[in-house]
């Protein structure tokens, strides 16, 4: 089989198929089953090349209230037991629910220059009301709402291969996520900054560490819901995350499953908010997200803080139905508002893995849908399955053998 498939772009979602069923040997039952996934219009042309669609359950978190307001929350996520640990932790948490707060939507678009002569950021900084006509030129509507550059920033590093200077433009983006409007603004200006300084601009391009785009939330557990021990518990382990970069990979872990399955479930750059994410726990020496305190009640304060870039508008929050409900679901009116409630969620979500696993360990709760993914997987019906995972879990014996070898039984 070669894989220099010329032309395959150009065919439609079905020939394209076709083929990759040839080449790969996919029996007419395996090419059904991704023919029959596109059933959402434009899926074809979302991305290059698509042969089909890959599902996640959507589920919906309950029990958050988010500054005073109850808020049904949409997660897309295939994890079991991250939506009910959401919803478990947001329970605890009310009726107070959480507070949460967030920055301007100001995100950075990068221009590296290589070779601008001394006195760069000076003049740079001289011409910045020209850089900013330049950079409105074509984005009349932006700046209407309020948007778009609104301030310039000039650093210089020193690199392995000498010193650059990074012209940052900081922009409003309003309610998108914005890596659109603030890498075309790149682009629009760096002719004439190249003019302005000498030099060559190599890369123009939205940096994901949205440091002036933060959103903040916090809670209270109180000491009577949890018990004494287990704020004990939840310290210790917040302890062990601020002292240890391998247990604080698994902690901010932990919360990205939350805010992962919101971003995904509306249809957000989740990679991007991963990378601004892990970069900001990094910024000086690697840290959780949250933090945790006890207040004077003696009550269980969590907060957390990062930079979490998500849009209501542009990408794929309108062009996919299933984003535009999610977002109907949560009633957002803001991009500001989702940040904060995908806050909430990540807190939650890192809550209740420590609290479970400073109560009875994190594998009790998995273990029950974890049990009947395995028996799917030796090929029960879901019916089938609840009966075989009652079995396993009575055992205590959870593998695909013994779900095949009770399937087997039970249709006999
Ligand atoms: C699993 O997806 C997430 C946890 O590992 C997070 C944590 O350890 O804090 C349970």
């Amino acid at each position: 089989m070669r894989s220099d498939l010329s032309g395959f772009y150009d065919l439609s979602l079905d020939a394209r198929l076709s083929l990759v069923k040839k080449l790969c040997s996919l029996t007419e039952e395996e090419a059904d089953t991704l023919r029959k996934t596109v059933c959402l219009p434009h899926s074809d042309r979302m991305i290059e090349n698509a042969v089909g669609t890959i599902e996640l359950p959507l589920g919906i978190a309950t029990n958050f209230t988010v500054n005073g307001r109850d808020v049904l929350v949409p997660m897309a996520i295939e994890e079991p037991s991250v939506v009910a640990a959401a919803s478990h932790a947001a329970k605890l948490a009310r009726p107070e629910g959480f507070e949460a707060s967030s920055d301007e939507p100001i995100m950075i678009g990068q221009i590296q220059l290589l070779g601008a002569g001394r006195g760069a950021a000076k003049t740079i900084l001289e011409n910045r009301d020209s850089i900013i006509e330049i950079a409105h030129a074509k984005d009349s509507v932006l700046v209407k709402l309020g948007g778009g550059l609104k301030n310039i920033e000039v650093r210089e590093i020193e690199t392995e291969r000498g010193t650059m200077t990074i012209v940052h433009l900081l922009v409003n983006v309003q309610d998108a996520m914005g890596a659109n409007a603030v890498n075309t603004m790149c682009e629009e200006v760096a002719p004439f900054i190249e003019n302005l300084v000498g030099g060559r601009s190599l890369l123009k391009i939205i940096s994901n560490l949205a440091v002036y785009r933060k959103t903040r939330a916090g809670t209270v557990w109180k000491k009577e819901a949890l018990g004494e021990d287990v704020i004990e518990g939840i310290l210790d382990a917040y302890a062990f995350a601020k002292a240890d970069p391998f247990r604080c990979a698994t902690h901010n872990k932990g919360i990205m499953n939350g805010i992962d399955a919101v971003l995904i479930a509306t249809g957000n750059d989740f990679r991007a908010a991963e990378a601004g994410a892990h970069a900001f726990a990094a910024i000086d020496g690697y840290k959780p997200l949250t933090k945790y305190r006890k207040n004077e009640n003696g009550d269980l304060v969590g907060e957390i803080e990062l930079p979490l870039v998500a849009g209501i508008v542009g990408g794929s929050t309108n062009s996919n139905p299933i984003a535009k409900i999610s977002l109907k679901i949560l009633n957002v009116r803001k991009a500001h508002e989702l940040s904060e409630v995908a806050a909430c969620v990540g807190l939650a979500n890192n809550f209740a893995a420590l609290r479970a696993m400073v109560k009875e360990g994190i594998q009790k709760g998995h273990m029950k849908l974890h049990a009947h993914n395995i028996a799917l997987t030796a090929g029960a019906t879901h019916d089938e399955a609840i009966k075989i995972t009652d079995v396993m879990l009575s055992e205590g014996k959870i593998s695909v053998a013994r779900a095949s070898e009770l399937l087997e039984v039970m249709r006999r």
